[in-house]
């Protein structure tokens, strides 16, 4: 049985990026990962293909057990796994809890790590991974210091499992997206209990739309590219972040949080 796994399949790029892989007809079921399971099936209903829905907090070492055990039992064929799951936070070091520091390490890090180490026993040559990365992964970010450090640890890490992966012919894309706004992520990333950590990006200016940020993101995946910059903002930081100086950057970072 040839499947695709996606999480964080119940909002946002996650939710698009399940839509799209179903359309492509070359899988016989997708698996659909989040907590909220009315959300999952909802999409479940619209989707062209037969899904199967798994809740299961990511963050909970115990879920990400429950489904290697179900992969164990199923033994399919993993065409696809998008880890798309992540969250952020938005405020200072006193502004954001001890809790969602955690939450972000866990998920942004951890889960996609381990999901990825689950999965790749039933992956075979010419499948395919995403890790939903960020173009925060491209260089330091005051005021969002935790999540942009979470995203260069998942960017470095599927740059890296790339290369192992050669030989196996599976191939590993990151993808980096800048702002989205029609997803729950900004709203999320705002509600931190202090009201002044919320102010801290003012506007999102030159945000992009996830339904373009998918169809671009699966693309590159099935082109095999080790990186997607899925749109203009975040192809153009990603090269001037490699000549300039993160101190610069993050000094352009402070004009235009304050936009
Ligand atoms: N939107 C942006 O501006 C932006 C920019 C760059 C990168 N990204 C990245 O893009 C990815 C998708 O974000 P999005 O914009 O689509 O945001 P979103 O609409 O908030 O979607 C996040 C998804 O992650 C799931 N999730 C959150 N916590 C989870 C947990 N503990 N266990 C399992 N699933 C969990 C959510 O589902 P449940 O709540 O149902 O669990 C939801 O399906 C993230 O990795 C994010 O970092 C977003």
């Amino acid at each position: 049985m040839k499947i695709a796994v996606i999480t964080g399949a119940s909002s946002g790029l996650g939710g698009e990026i399940s839509s799209i892989i179903a359309d492509k007809k070359d899988i016989d079921e997708i698996w659909l990962v989040a907590r909220r399971r009315d959300r999952l099936e909802l999409l479940a209903s619209k989707l062209s293909v037969k899904s199967r829905i798994i809740t299961a907090d990511l963050t909970e070492r115990s879920c990400i057990d429950d489904y290697a055990s179900l992969l164990a039992s199923e033994k399919p064929d993993v065409k696809y796994l998008v880890n798309a799951a992540g969250a952020g936070k938005i405020g200072d070091y006193s502004e954001i809890s001890s809790e969602d520091n955690d939450m972000m390490i866990d998920l942004n890090c951890r889960a996609a790590v381990d999901m990825t180490v689950a999965t790749l026993p039933y992956m075979n040559k010419g499948s395919h991974i995403m890790e939903v990365c960020s173009t925060a992964a491209f260089q330091p970010f005051q005021y969002l210091s935790v999540y942009a450090a979470s995203k260069a640890f998942l960017y470095r890490y599927s740059r890296a499992l790339r290369v192992e992966l050669f030989n196996r012919r599976i191939s590993v894309t990151t993808v980096c997206p800048y702002w989205i706004s029609d997803t729950e992520f900004i709203p999320v990333a705002r509600k931190t209990g202090s009201s002044t950590g919320s102010k801290r990006v003012r506007h999102f200016v030159l945000s992009a739309h996830k339904r373009s940020v998918a169809r671009m993101a699966v693309t590159d995946m099935c082109l095999g590219f080790a990186v997607s910059t899925p749109g203009p903002v975040c192809f153009v930081h990603r090269i001037v972040a490699k000549f300039i100086p993160h101190e610069i950057m993050m000094g352009l970072w402070a004009l235009i949080r304050r936009i």
